[in-house]
């Protein structure tokens, strides 16, 4: 298995597709600290099923979205898992209102979580990179709108092109020490993150008419990408985006 022996930090483990990379991971040999905002029987059941599959996990509990919470965090999760090989920023947010309503305590919370909490995650794992003599790597779970507009979303779509420009940043400035950063930019996958939209057919209908590949993704299309980016397979690769989207994101046509 190409992670075995490996220890992988997920965010937002819990649900959705931080749930499924933290279970492929597993799969793949790894053992994993389960990171969420909340222990609860979701992240009790994260756990539950990596055990299942043979490996290790550690559950851990913190807030992102402020540098003593994610200081904290990955104290505790060193503690337990000792050495961590790879850290996979996922946990994101979005809040959906037009330009003119968003407020300051929606706009905070958006980019809090979704672009200071991987900033601050990955200034602790590169330290602790650099305790241990060794490189790493660091994945964040972006989005198509880190490119994409989307209209009514802006506090995440700047939120997700500051995560690509971390991580273009980071893959440059890390390199020298053997870290690669990569992003991984899914299109509309079935999660908890768009329940809402899930529950308006007609929206659902105009989304799906948009995607080449005719469906919402699945966790599990956008987990085999990030074991793969842990995996030494992936040591060449820094400094990239890698979509995965069902074609949404070039997606052109007249008719
Ligand atoms: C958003 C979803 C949206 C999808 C495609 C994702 O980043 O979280 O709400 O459906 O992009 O637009």
């Amino acid at each position: 298995m190409r992670l075995q022996g490996k220890t992988v930090l997920v965010t937002g483990a819990a649900s959705g597709i931080g749930r499924g990379i933290a279970l492929r991971l597993a799969s793949e040999g790894a053992n994993v600290v389960v990171a969420v905002h909340r222990l609860d029987e979701r992240s009790e059941q994260v756990c539950k099923q990596i055990r299942e599959a043979g490996a290790q996990a550690w559950p851990v509990q913190g807030d992102v979205a402020g540098v003593g919470e994610v200081e904290r965090l990955f104290r505790e999760a060193t503690a337990a898992a000792g050495s961590i090989d790879a850290l996979i920023n996922n946990a994101g947010i979005e809040i959906r209102a037009t330009f003119g309503e968003v407020t300051e305590e929606d706009y905070d919370r958006v980019l809090n979580v979704n672009l200071k909490g991987p900033f601050f995650l990955s200034q602790q794992f590169v330290q602790h990179c650099r305790q241990q003599g060794r490189g790493g790597k660091i994945v964040n779970i972006s989005s198509v709108h880190e490119d994409l507009p989307f209209p009514n979303f802006t506090s995440y779509c700047v939120s997700k092109g500051g995560l690509r420009m971390l991580m273009r940043n980071l893959a440059i400035e890390l390199a020298p020490l053997g870290i690669t950063v990569n992003n991984i930019a899914p299109g509309a996958i079935q999660t908890p993150i768009n329940k809402g939209l899930q529950q308006r057919p007609d929206q659902l209908r105009a989304l799906l008419a948009n995607i080449p590949l005719g469906r919402l993704g699945e966790p599990g299309d956008v987990a085999g990408l990030a074991a793969f980016l842990c995996s030494a397979d992936a040591d060449y690769i820094t400094g990239a985006t890698l979509v995965i989207d069902g074609g949404l994101l070039w997606n052109y046509a007249e008719q």
